[in-house]
C-alpha cells in the first residue's frame, strides 16, 4: 500500500495568498528554509497501480494532480486513477476540489458521513452543485470503527472513527459538534496488514482514537499549530486553536507528549500544517525539536509505503 501526501498544508495553504507572516513572507523573499505546500489531500493505492483512492478534494488539486503524474494513468480519452474519494470532514480545504472534479465521465463515487453530506448538500451545497455536472454516487460513510473496503480500491481496508473536532462554519451545529463531523480513517493494507491513521484535524486525543493510534505501524496527525495561540499571538486572529478543532504540537497535552508515548517503531508525521506554524522553518528551533523526537513534517510529494 502507498500513501502519497498530495498536499501538506492546512487551509490557506503555504504561502497563503494573503498572508505576511514571518513564514509566508520569507518563503515568498527567499530568507526562509522552507518548503511551498498546498493545501491537506492525500491518495492511496493498494494493489492495482492505476486505482487510488482520494482523501479529502483539496482547493489545489488540479495542482496536485499535476504534480502526481500517477493519478492520471492515461488508459482511455477521458481517465483518472481516482477511483473514489473520502472526506473526512465537510471543510472547504477538503471539499472545494470536488468542483474541478466536475468533468468527470461518470457519477463521482464519494465516501462521506451523514454529518458531512448534510453540509454538503445544505450550509455548503456543492454536492447538489455538482448534480448539474458528473454527480457524486454517495457512500454512508460510518465513523463506527467497523471495518469496509471501498470498491475500486483493491487490498486496502479501512476504518472510520469519530474524533473531536468542529464542523465547517456553515454547519448549524458548528458549535456543538456531533460525531462524525471529523473522522479519522485506519487505512490497512489486506496483505500485509501494515496500517496508517490519517486524521488531519483533531481537537483531541481521545481514548479510542489513543487505542487505534497504539496500533498504527504509521500516524498521519494534525500538524496545524505548534501552539495554541499561534494565531492570536501573531495578531492574526481571535481565536485559538483549539477553538477551531485543533490540538497544538507544544504544550502539556499537546501532540507532541502524545505521539512521544507512542511505542518507537511508530512513524509519526504531522499533516495539515498550517502556514503560521514555525516547523514549516527547516532551521527553527521547533523543526530541531521534532527531529530530535523522530517526528516528521509531511512535504507534498511525501509518499509512505506500507
Ligand atoms: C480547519 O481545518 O479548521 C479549516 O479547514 C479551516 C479553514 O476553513 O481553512
Ligand atoms: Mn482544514
Ligand atoms: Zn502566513
Amino acid at each position: 500500500m502507498k500513501i502519497r501526501i498530495l498536499g501538506a498544508a492546512a487551509g490557506g495553504g503555504f504561502p497563503q495568498w494573503n498572508c505576511n507572516c514571518r513564514n509566508c513572507r520569507g518563503i515568498r523573499d527567499g530568507t526562509l528554509r522552507a518548503r511551498a505546500r498546498t493545501q491537506s489531500s492525500i491518495a492511496v493505492n493498494g494493489a492495482d497501480p492505476n486505482d487510488w483512492a482520494l482523501v479529502n478534494a483539496s482547493p489545489d488539486i488540479l495542482a496536485q494532480l499535476q504534480a502526481n503524474p500517477v493519478l492520471q494513468p492515461a488508459r482511455g480519452a477521458r481517465d483518472t486513477a481516482i477511483a473514489a474519494v473520502l472526506l473526512v470532514d465537510g471543510q472547504v480545504d477538503h471539499t472545494t476540489g470536488l468542483y474541478m472534479l466536475r468533468e468527470s465521465v461518470r457519477p463521482l463515487p464519494l465516501w462521506c458521513t451523514d454529518q458531512v453530506y448534510a453540509d454538503l448538500t445544505q450550509g455548503n451545497p456543492v454536492l447538489r452543485v455538482l448534480g448539474h455536472f458528473c454527480g457524486v454516487q454517495r457512500q454512508a460513510l460510518v465513523a463506527d470503527g467497523r471495518e469496509f473496503a471501498v470498491d475500486g480500491v483493491a487490498g486496502v481496508r479501512w476504518r472510520a472513527l469519530a474524533v473531536a473536532g468542529r464542523p465547517a462554519p456553515y454547519s448549524p451545529h458548528r458549535d456543538a459538534p456531533q460525531p462524525g463531523d471529523n473522522i479519522a480513517l485506519v487505512i490497512r493494507d489486506a496483505a500485509s496488514g501494515a496500517s496508517a491513521l490519517y486524521a488531519p484535524g483533531l481537537g483531541a486525543i481521545e481514548e479510542p482514537l489513543w487505542q487505534v493510534m497504539q496500533q498504527a505501524d504509521c500516524v498521519l496527525v494534525d500538524g496545524t499549530f505548534w501552539s495554541d495561540d499561534e494565531m492570536i499571538s501573531l495578531g492574526l486572529s481571535k481565536k485559538r486553536g483549539s477553538d477551531i478543532g485543533h490540538l497544538a504540537q507544544s504544550g502539556a497535552g499537546g501532540m507532541l507528549e502524545w505521539l512521544e508515548r507512542l511505542q518507537a517503531r511508530t512513524r509519526r508525521i504531522l499533516v495539515h500544517v498550517n502556514n503560521t506554524n514555525p516547523i514549516l522553518d527547516e532551521g527553527s528551533p521547533q523543526r530541531a525539536a521534532l527531529d530530535a523526537r523522530g517526528v516528521e513534517v509531511a512535504w507534498d510529494g511525501m509518499e509512505i509505503a506500507l
